[in-house]
């Protein structure tokens, strides 16, 4: 498979994934791990070749520039709790801004790829991408202990003080 191919078929799980979070905020994590994951294996195996390419240069730094918004919105996101009401806008804000993104590479900067790199080196970079995506995402972390998890929970600030989760109150 392709880098580009290997890159569309990603976005089609990071847009079911938007949806699901929609429907579930606990899918939020989920869909943030993905899309947090998708960019660091994007930039490495396909925008850092194309940004050296000169008439690509400025869409990719375009597009790597827009990857940390949408980090800049999923940390806001995270500092945001779960359950607030109006949490379910958060995640629409990031999937407004996410959707647009992938459109526009899948409609304008992978086409024009197309044309600038080799058919084989696009293979190439699909076979890392995906040896890559594999270990990335299937990476098991192991729950931090219950009781740590109840003793965060009761020192964390009221809703309406959004960032502070008392975190720094664990010793
Ligand atoms: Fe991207
Ligand atoms: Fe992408």
């Amino acid at each position: 498979m392709d880098i580009i191919t290997a890159l569309v078929d990603h976005h089609q799980t990071l847009r079911q994934l938007y949806a699901a979070s929609e429907e579930d905020p606990q899918q939020f994590a989920e869909f943030s791990r993905h899309l947090v994951v998708h960019h660091t294996m994007e930039e490495k195996y396909f925008y850092d070749l194309l940004q050296m390419i000169a008439d690509a240069r400025h869409d990719a730094l375009e597009a790597v520039n827009e990857h940390h918004i949408i980090e800049l919105i999923i940390k806001d996101a995270e500092g945001f709790p779960r359950d607030h009401a109006n949490f379910p806008i958060k995640v629409e804000g990031l999937g407004e801004y996410t959707t647009h993104h992938l459109d526009e590479e899948e409609a304008d900067i992978f086409p024009l790829a197309r044309t600038l790199i080799a058919a084989e080196d696009l293979t190439a970079l699909g076979k890392l991408f995906l040896e890559a995506k594999e270990k990335l995402l299937n990476i098991d972390l192991p729950e931090i202990p219950k009781a740590l998890q109840a003793q965060a929970t009761s020192a964390a600030a009221p809703v309406s003080s959004a960032r502070g989760l008392g975190i720094g109150s664990l010793k």
